[in-house]
């Protein structure tokens, strides 16, 4: 069994008081303390699949019993040139699931980014026609699914195709072959595994014009005969938003729709963002400046109590709604690896998960395992 080495000092987020370290065999386990309520998973990154951060997957191993993948099994990734796979990484995440026997989510078929340029240019270097990306895609993701076909649970299909303001992305998918790609996309999937779950996932879902095209989009592929078990909410939060009860309305109008909700990138935003956008677009970057990284010393133990307490809000939510919530899945280990140290700005130091950079339990941990510990 992978053992976690112990924290120093251990702070009680409720009397604020140090108590006596808990020796490695005693510190509670997240996929435990939540057994009877959700799944609870982490992203695995490439260097924990390369093998440089061992202690990190073991970290993994010890906690969680869902994995996704956090950037193996993106198109760019598997599939960098036309006629060229590479699934080295993707093969290592699998085998780590099936090792441990974790729920293994594949992550992600059809997206607008981290998609190579090739799959939406024609050999003059024009965009192809429908046809052609249509057979590009169902070859792309016969090829992925089908490789791992039966050994990872379900796949979030399609990712990202609905903008806050409730409007469909206009993305090359959406431009070339038209509003059908969705329906394509499920329909490529299925066939390609038809015992595998298939979602729908995305960030800003709690506002209500993308919630209502969300449920829209989600109802309409069921009623055309599209495979979708859930759909996914990125969870890419911050300390004041989203405002919980939009949150809730959205994971109940979800529930309704495809029948199961998936907390699926959770992280706490804990740096200033310059473009106050509260998204998850890959796409943002901005100049380091000093002001913009307040914490590169540490983190204060007022800031750690207060993303305890909004961690454990969230999780009472979850809780409160586990009987439509399947898996709780954190976008990394901890915060040394979290992409919250390179997005939005470039070279910071952010804090946004249980572990920290040493792998050592936050006050945030015991905060979220207490509330699995409440009556409910
Ligand atoms: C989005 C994607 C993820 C990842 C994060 C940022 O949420 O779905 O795959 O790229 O952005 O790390």
């Amino acid at each position: 069994m992978v053992k976690v080495s112990l924290p120093v000092v251990w702070v009680c987020v409720h009397c604020l008081a140090a108590v006596t370290p808990l020796a490695a065999a005693e510190l509670p386990r997240l996929k435990d303390a939540f057994k009877d309520d959700f799944l609870v998973g982490t992203a695995i990154s490439h260097d924990q699949l390369d093998g440089l951060d061992p202690k990190g997957i073991a970290l993994a191993a010890e906690q969680f019993n869902a994995i996704s993948p956090e950037n193996c099994l993106k198109w760019e990734e598997v599939h960098p040139e036309p006629e060229r796979y590479d699934f080295e990484r993707a093969d290592k995440y699998v085998e780590f699931g099936e090792k441990h026997k974790m729920f293994i989510l594949g992550h992600t078929l059809v997206w607008h980014n981290q998609t190579p340029g090739w799959v939406f240019r024609d050999k003059e270097g024009k965009p192809p026609t429908r046809d052609a990306l249509l057979e590009r895609m169902r070859e792309h993701i016969q090829t992925v699914v089908g490789r791992y076909k039966g050994r990872i649970t379900g796949w979030d299909v399609v990712n990202e195709a609905v903008m806050p303001d409730g409007q469909m992305r206009k993305t090359k998918w959406l431009q070339i072959i038209g509003p059908d790609y969705l329906e394509k996309a499920y329909e490529f999937a299925h066939e390609a595994d038809p015992n595998a779950e298939l979602y729908y996932n995305d960030y800003n879902e709690w506002y209500p014009a993308m919630r209502k095209t969300v449920v829209k989009m989600v109802r309409d592929l069921k009623d055309k005969g599209c495979r979708i078990d859930a759909i996914g909410m990125q969870g890419h939060w911050g300390m004041d938003y989203p405002d919980l009860k939009e949150a809730e309305a959205s994971i109940e109008a979800f529930a309704a729709a495809a029948g199961r909700v998936n907390i699926t990138e959770l992280d706490i935003a804990t740096l200033p963002d310059p473009g106050r956008k509260r998204d998850a677009d890959i796409t943002r970057n901005y100049e380091l400046r000093k002001e913009l990284d307040p914490y590169a010393d540490g983190y204060p133990d007022e800031m750690q109590q207060k993303l305890a307490g909004r961690y454990a809000e969230i999780f009472r939510l979850f809780v409160k709604h586990r009987d439509q919530i399947d898996r709780v899945t954190f976008w990394g280990v901890d915060d040394g690896v979290s992409w919250h140290n390179y997005w939005p700005v470039r070279g910071r130091t952010a804090y946004p998960l249980l572990f920290d950079r040493n792998r050592q339990p936050k006050p945030a941990f015991e905060a979220v395992i207490a509330v699995a510990k409440e009556e409910h």
